[in-house]
């Protein structure tokens, strides 16, 4: 059955401190466990005491110092109950052994290349020792861990270190470390393992002394350099932004090579997928830069949006997940550029979360049941939970938005909090009512709002006709009018913004629509002249946008916008209604000429030297073939855009081929490479030529790419060109592949980019290459960053293959699901919501798809990851 969010009950005992003591041992780790325990004035009274278990094996069980007769507690696979217990402070003393070696979940306590390390959110502390695994159960812990000095010389914990030193008689040790703070158990980590580090110390605001360390795999250390550099300035930036500073001795972050999320926030003890720790300008790009960048400030934001400020149960995930996504985006967009990087937030969510929101898996920001929380790490709860965010901070402004923060930091500090209590601070602080607002949190999918804007010459006015919608979802049939702030600006023919005066008194001046009701108009004074509408500027609401704009209007605004983000936007929105289009074209077999003021807007981006090499980049880039999909929405034949897309990028580049040319020369790298935003940006720009020109599919643009790849002294030059190779030169694929393999061979996260390049080849060999590459000696199926990169990119980034007419492609990613179930549900579960759009595609394909889905369903022994999944998808 599922859990509910109304069903909500305090916990009955709280925990008030933990002593753990782990001997690590590869088959037989040995978890003896003190619990202080107390019954909670605010539970049930006289409750049994229930603690979560899973996969443990019980040895000993204590009630104060004696052990307990079998008769006084019951144990079952998932929880260890004590039946009568005295209604009384008191501890319990639990032994337990698991076999890390064997724990393929990759939750609890298992081993990554070696290394013994723990994964305990959302509920995998239950799988170390029983415990009440929820996160309104905070206590103060001590961990003593002990293992073999030479299999693991290096043993960490939460909070500071207290103690270390050998084992009487034998060859281990151990340390102990004491973290202060009071927390849920999902923050609890441990790490044991032959490690190399480095370490920097950083002080903080008010002159405490911090010793960072960054843990890798023994003769990596030289590529944890750049994790260190975004964590101290991440640490700078929480002081100055949100005024939160760090409240231990020690910061620590350990990059280990099987990981099923990117990275976890544990207090004082961060443990990352090493993808978003380790770089080198010889095996990283310039993106894996970026995210590393932007990780490592998540997990470090967590400290405050998350660890001293908890959640008081898994519906409230968004609480810490969107706000902390919110603060990292922050982070990125100061130290970068802002339009680019709000550029690509929105890409991001359009690719990934309008989607989910369009389909079957659809939820709220804040669901409200649940089967599977492992399963709502979704982007709706990160990416459209961080634009609630934002949106609450366009609502009230800058000090307004400062000063809900400054009171939830407050007032929250050590609490288990709410949705509802993060919004109550900034009702509070600002004297605001919020409670329609707080609908973003409840209702899921994504609002339709249309816009008509009608200059009054006479009467020297112009008016802005908004209707809102909000479509049915899985289990919302009716929905209520959601409160929109939709930020405008009234373009003048001279390309500046009009001053907007307001008819009613409503806020409008800031350039801000409040959207509240199913139809509203807003008319504006003194508009001499017919201006063209800026509708919402910097994507200032994460909804569907639809106006009767004309093409030449959208040309204007991609030439004069002062919004970047509309004038990125603008010349997109052309592109795209021209690839619908030439997509119903391109079913019937013909074909439509690329659309001249799409060419004319991407000319004039080009021909702009005043714009931001990184802004270029994105502008030229031609809307993907799922940002087609996502457009028309429903019969969707993916090799129709495909063909559709294709023909649009040969024709812009044979129309724009001398200026893409000189942009190409006038960007060549000069000097050694630096991952700086700046140069990541000409870099990007230079690269993006470089694709567009190749789609041109003309020999010197081939030889281009080659000379490209060839002479490339960094990963993001050699890489994008290798793709480019690969995409578009068949004759010249092979080699290229062959070299790059043989250059990186021994380089785990370059190999995945070889991995996940082939996958997304959109042609019909792709399934067959796909299908070889599993059993090459490269590929793992235990290792989620190898089977992200091959199975999940084929079946999320190759449209045409993954959802081939013949059913092939669905096959091989069930297939792969079944397979990876058994060792990994959360894996396989993450895979398996690559069908997220099924029920958009045209009949044999959706049939295909349905067909599959239907064999994973039927399979006997699914995990309640993947039932969870697919009993949705099917609905
Ligand atoms: N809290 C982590 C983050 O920073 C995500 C960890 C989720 N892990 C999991 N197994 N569900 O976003
Ligand atoms: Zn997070």
């Amino acid at each position: 059955p599922p859990v509910r969010l109304g069903d909500y009950q305090p916990p009955d005992w709280l925990v008030d401190t933990v002593h753990l003591d782990v001997r690590l041992h590869p088959t037989a780790s040995r978890i003896i466990a003190r619990l202080a325990l107390r019954p909670n004035p605010e539970g049930r009274e006289g409750s049994p005491i229930v603690l979560d278990g899973d996969e443990l094996s019980l040895k000993s069980l204590a009630l104060d110092g004696v052990p307990l007769a079998g008769t006084a507690y019951v144990v079952t696979p998932t929880a260890l109950t004590l039946l009568a217990p005295p209604q009384r402070a008191l501890t319990l003393e639990i032994e337990t052994v698991v076999n890390p070696s064997a724990n393929t979940k990759l939750m609890g306590l298992y081993r990554s290349s070696g290394t013994y390390c723990t994964q305990c959110e959302a509920e995998g502390f239950r799988r170390i020792t029983f415990f009440p695994d929820r996160p309104d159960v905070l206590a103060v812990y001590t961990t003593r861990v002990e293992a073999e000095r030479e299999e693991a010389p290096v043993l960490l914990g939460n909070g500071n270190p207290v103690e270390s030193g050998a084992v009487e008689g034998t060859s281990r040790h151990y340390a102990v470390w004491h973290d202060p703070w009071p927390k849920p158990c999902y923050l609890f980590a441990l790490v044991g393992g032959r490690l190399d580090r480095i370490t920097e110390d950083f002080v903080t605001a008010t002159g405490k002394r911090v010793a960072l360390g960054i843990y890798v795999e023994p003769g990596k250390t030289e590529r944890a350099g750049y994790a260190m550099d975004a964590l101290k300035r991440s640490m700078r930036w929480d002081e100055e932004v949100f005024g939160c500073e760090y409240d231990l001795d020690v910061f620590n972050i350990v990059a280990v090579a099987d990981f099923n999320m990117g990275a976890m926030e544990n207090k004082g003890l961060n443990i990352f997928n090493d993808k978003y720790v380790l770089a080198s300008p010889q095996t990283a790009t310039d993106a894996d830069y970026a995210n590393i960048e932007a990780i490592i400030a998540h997990e470090y934001f967590h400290n405050w949006t998350g660890n001293r400020i908890t959640c008081r149960d898994w519906f409230q995930l968004c609480l810490k997940e969107g706000l902390t996504v919110f603060r990292d985006q922050e982070f990125s967009a100061d130290a970068r550029s802002r339009p680019v990087k709000r550029i690509s937030d929105v890409r991001l969510l359009k690719g990934h979360q309008f989607p989910e929101d369009a389909g079957p898996l659809a939820h709220p920001v804040r669901p409200d049941s649940y089967r599977e929380i492992n399963n709502f790490y979704t982007a709706t709860v990160y990416e459209k939970g961080a634009e609630v965010v934002r949106m609450l901070k366009t609502l009230l402004g800058d000090e307004g938005f400062r000063a809900g923060m400054d009171l939830y930091l407050d007032r929250h500090d050590g609490d288990a909090a709410t949705v509802e209590d993060f919004l109550a601070c900034f009702a509070d602080a600002n004297g605001v009512d919020l409670t329609q607002f707080a609908l973003w949190y409840a209702q899921s999918g994504t609002p339709q709002v249309t816009v008509s804007g009608r200059w009054d010459e006479a009467g020297r006015s112009y008016r802005l006709d908004v209707v809102q919608t909000l479509p049915p979802t899985p289990g919302q049939s009716e929905k209520l009018p959601m409160v929109i702030p939709l930020a405008i600006g009234l373009v003048g023919p001279d390309g500046a913004d009009m001053a907007l005066t307001p008819d009613d008194g409503s806020n409008a001046e800031r350039g801000v629509l409040l959207v509240t009701q199913p139809r509203q108009s807003f008319v504006f004074r003194d508009i001499a002249e017919r201006p063209v509408p800026s509708l919402n500027r910097g994507f200032s609401a994460p909804v569907k946008l639809s106006s009767d704009m004309s093409t030449a209007d959208l040309l204007f605004l991609a030439r004069h916008d002062s919004d970047p983000f509309n004038r990125f936007d603008a010349a997109q929105t052309i592109a795209l209604s021209h690839l619908v289009e030439a997509t119903a074209a391109a079913r019937a077999g013909a074909a439509l000429p690329a659309p001249d003021a799409l060419v004319a807007a991407l000319g004039a981006t080009l021909d702009d030297g005043a714009l931001d090499p990184a802004f270029v980049a994105q502008a030229l880039s031609i809307p993907s073939e799922t940002d087609v999909a996502r457009e028309i929405g429903e019969d969707v034949d993916p090799d129709a855009i495909h063909l559709a897309r294709t023909a649009l990028r040969r024709a812009v580049s044979g129309a724009l081929a001398p200026a893409l040319e000189a942009i190409y020369a006038h960007h060549a790298p000069s000097g050694a490479y630096s991952p700086d935003a700046a140069s990541a940006g000409r870099r990007a720009l230079r690269n993006t030529c470089l694709d567009l020109l190749a789609a041109g599919g003309t020999a010197g643009s081939l030889a281009r790419a080659q000379a490209h790849f060839d002479t490339a002294d960094n990963m993001t030059d050699r890489f994008f060109a290798l793709s480019v190779l690969a995409h578009t030169a068949p004759l010249a694929r092979e080699a290229a592949l062959a070299a790059f393999h043989e250059r990186f061979r021994e380089d785990p996260l370059v190999v995945d980019k070889w991995l996940a390049l082939q996958a997304q080849i959109a042609e019909p060999q792709a399934l067959e290459r796909v299908r070889g590459l599993t059993h090459h000696a490269a590929f793992a199926w235990s290792n989620p960053n190898r089977v992200r990169a091959l199975i999940g990119s084929f079946a999320g980034l190759n449209p045409t293959q993954f959802h081939r007419i013949d059913g092939a492609g669905h096959a091989l990613v069930a297939d792969a699901v079944i397979d990876i179930d058994g060792r990994n549900p959360q894996l396989a579960a993450r895979l398996l919501a690559a069908f997220k759009s099924w029920r958009s595609l045209e009949p044999m394909r959706r049939a295909s798809a349905e067909a599959a889905l239907r064999r994973v369903a039927e399979k006997p022994g699914l995990s309640p990851d993947v039932t969870d999944i697919v009993g949705r998808s099917l609905g």
